[in-house]
């Protein structure tokens, strides 16, 4: 495995591989590796001859008020996770050598990113897109992943490759959970040992209310009321949105009458935890 750090070297390397017809895969991550990253690694490298992962702590979704600064980081595990998982390029820059001082271009999606993390994360997907678009033209993958822990990201993503025409092939991953429940995420790590029980009220939420959706309930503020309840009763979490929306254009659904996501929000403590179901419509039932 080899590791890059710098972009103009990357893109280089990326086109003489080009020439000789290979196919390339791109996994984007911020790093802090788990096995929800280490599934998206699995999937790129079964669908590509070169495959190239991504570290980097992309500053600019990041608001002021966020956590940039403590965000986990462990480069040394990495890439050693990368390494066995068969990464031929680890791409690893620093921030000044992806963004010029005076860099003045940004990719901005206007209408997807509008509600959910876009409504309380104001220019985290403005970061988000700028970043990937970057990494997108140095290594010009035919293939990149992505996991469905962050679907609006993955919509948004999607959005962006279909409108640039990007020649790149979005393949979407599930998500994966620890063996309890909670979805794996870098930033699981800023719980305290309380703090970790009381995470599970998301995923406990989410079942609740498929399986009340599942007994016949179609009403998204039924539904919404049944997950707020159910968070409620944990005294460390703090809501932040619950949304049920239509699982292509992201807006919120009056009547449950096609393919639904439950995505939600919550605070627990300082950590703020994303989680999401899909729910399937059956016109027949
Ligand atoms: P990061 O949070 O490190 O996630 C990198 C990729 O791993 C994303 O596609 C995310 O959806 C996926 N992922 C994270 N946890 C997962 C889980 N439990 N199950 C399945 N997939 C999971 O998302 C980002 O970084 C950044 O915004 C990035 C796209 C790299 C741009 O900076």
């Amino acid at each position: 495995m080899e590791i890059i750090r710098d972009p103009n070297l990357l893109q280089q390397k990326m086109l003489a591989l080009r020439q000789t017809g290979k196919k390339m895969g791109l996994v984007p991550t911020m790093g802090f590796l788990h096995e929800g990253h280490l599934s998206l690694i699995r999937t790129a490298r079964s669908q590509c001859d070169i495959l190239v992962v991504s570290i980097f702590v992309n500053p600019t979704q990041f608001a002021p008020n966020e956590d940039l600064e403590a965000y986990p980081r462990d480069f040394k595990a990495d890439e050693q996770h990368c390494k066995k998982e068969g990464t031929d390029i680890l791409f690893y820059p620093s921030a000044d050598s992806m963004y010029a001082q005076n860099s003045s271009i940004w990719v901005e999606e206007t209408t997807l990113s509008k509600n959910l993390c876009g409504a309380s994360r104001s220019g985290h997907f403005r970061g988000v897109c700028t970043v990937v678009a970057k990494l997108f033209n140095l290594v010009q993958p035919a293939i990149a992943v992505f996991g469905e822990k962050d679907a609006q990201q993955l919509r948004i993503i999607e959005r962006m490759v279909r409108d640039l025409f990007f020649p790149i092939q979005i393949i979407r991953a599930p998500l994966v959970r620890e063996p309890d429940g909670l979805a794996m995420s870098s930033r699981n790590k800023y719980l305290s040992k309380e703090e970790r029980k009381a995470a599970l009220c998301l995923r406990k939420a989410l079942l609740l209310a498929t399986h009340l959706f599942e007994k016949g309930e179609q009403s998204p503020s039924i539904l919404k009321a049944a997950i707020t309840h159910e968070i409620k009763k944990t005294p460390l979490a703090k809501i932040d949105y619950i949304e049920i929306v239509d699982d292509q254009n992201l807006t919120p659904v009056e009547e449950i009458k096609s393919s639904v996501l439950i995505a939600l929000a919550v605070k627990i403590g300082k950590t703020r935890l994303i989680d999401n179901q899909h729910l399937s419509f059956n016109p027949l039932k």
